[in-house]
């Protein structure tokens, strides 16, 4: 198994130190898991890795990283919304899915030491795991991310660097010092074994309901959730277990919303953006990484977008947490671009919705 750039085609050992190939391109896998079968899946594991023969896992480290992430529950919403309730991991987001079988193949690498930036979450989880198996870990998160989420990273023994400035900034200063230090870089948009993780909300979907969701509602960023349920979808789509896609409908900020704005213009890429400040810190991203990647499958798949305007967060979070659902900003947004959808398009016979931030972690005045 190899990376393979996802601009030229240049390959590399998946040993390789280079954080993205010469030519500036990311790196993609190399890999087609087998044909999707139920018996494939490992029953007696309870966390995600059951679905791990689907994966390209390069050892059993995994079995010393895992806390037991994934296997989240898909409750009914209402008669016709369902929510996949990824705030119910280790560390209160679905990057746990990506973080658990990044670190695990870093573990398998032998890697000692490592470097990621992250509005946050990415950098909890990562910071989570990579203490779980003694690797040092510096996070760099940008000015105004919150003060809980900067001491649960502190509290998994990681060093936290906050950078002034805006997300995208941040990202700059971390690849800086990647470059500079030669340090691992364990970043959950570069590094593929991450998508390997995220596929498992498609992957656990289907195991769990028996089909997949008319619509999904995935929110937009950098992308990893949605290109994890791409992925997952084309190979379940492969395996011939379903019969077509679903309608996948990405949702994305007023603020800060360059996927919809390049779908609306029909363009290849995105426009970038300057990020304004956003209650929706997740998907508050101006220079998504991965974008021609992310097109190609909207296009591909027809896949469409919503916006949401900020004064539509927070009803939104008040309204499904008076419901007993305590989500976090940036999934608030979800259920708000849900909602907006429903009025532009009528209401989906069956939608499945994202929880994939927990309420205790965001706050605001
Ligand atoms: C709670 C939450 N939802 C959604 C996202 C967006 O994910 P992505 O940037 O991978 O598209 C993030 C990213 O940090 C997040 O923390
Ligand atoms: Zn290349």
């Amino acid at each position: 198994m190899e990376f393979v750039c996802n601009k030229c085609g240049h390959r590399e050992e998946i040993t390789t130190k280079k954080v993205k190939c010469d030519c500036g391109g990311l790196w993609k896998l190399d890999y087609q898991p087998p044909k999707y079968s139920p018996e494939l899946i490992d029953e007696h594991t309870w966390s995600l890795f059951r679905y791990r023969k689907f994966m390209p896992l390069p050892g059993e480290e995994w079995r010393q990283v895992t806390l037991g992430e994934g296997m989240t529950p898909v409750i009914s919403f209402d008669e016709h919304t369902l929510f996949k309730m990824d705030y119910y991991m280790p560390t209160l987001s679905f990057k746990d899915r990506g973080a658990a079988v990044l670190v695990a193949y870093m573990k398998a690498m032998g890697i000692k030491k490592a470097v990621q930036d992250s509005s946050g979450n990415a950098g909890n989880s990562v910071a989570a795991y990579c203490g779980r198996v003694g690797i040092q870990c510096e996070i760099f998160v940008p000015e105004g991310t919150s003060d809980k989420k900067i001491r649960m990273i502190e509290a998994h023994g990681a060093k936290a660097v906050v950078v002034p400035g805006n997300r995208d900034h941040c990202a700059d200063v971390c690849r800086e010092k990647v470059a500079k230090e030669g340090v691992f870089y364990a970043n959950h948009v570069y590094n593929p074994f991450f998508y390997e993780g995220t596929k498992t909300y498609i992957y656990e979907t289907f195991e769990q309901l028996g089909h997949i969701p008319e619509h999904i509602f995935v929110p937009l960023g950098n992308g990893t959730l949605f290109i994890g349920i791409m992925k997952a979808l084309e190979e379940l789509l492969a395996s011939g277990v379903v019969d077509h896609m679903p309608q996948v409908v990405i949702v994305q900020s007023e603020v800060c919303q360059p996927f919809v704005k390049a779908m609306e213009a029909g363009r290849k890429d995105v426009a970038i953006e300057a990020v304004q400040r956003t209650l929706a810190e997740g998907i508050a991203i101006g220079v998504p990484m991965r974008s021609g990647e992310i097109l190609e499958y909207i296009y591909k798949y027809k896949v469409q977008g919503v916006t949401i305007p900020e004064e539509g967060i927070l009803p939104a979070r008040e309204k499904i947490a008076r419901q007993g659902i305590y989500c976090e900003h940036t999934t608030a947004a979800v259920y708000a671009g849900y909602e907006r959808y429903c009025q532009q398009y009528g209401k989906p016979r069956e939608a499945l919705l994202s929880m994939c931030g927990a309420g205790l972690k965001s706050d605001h005045a």
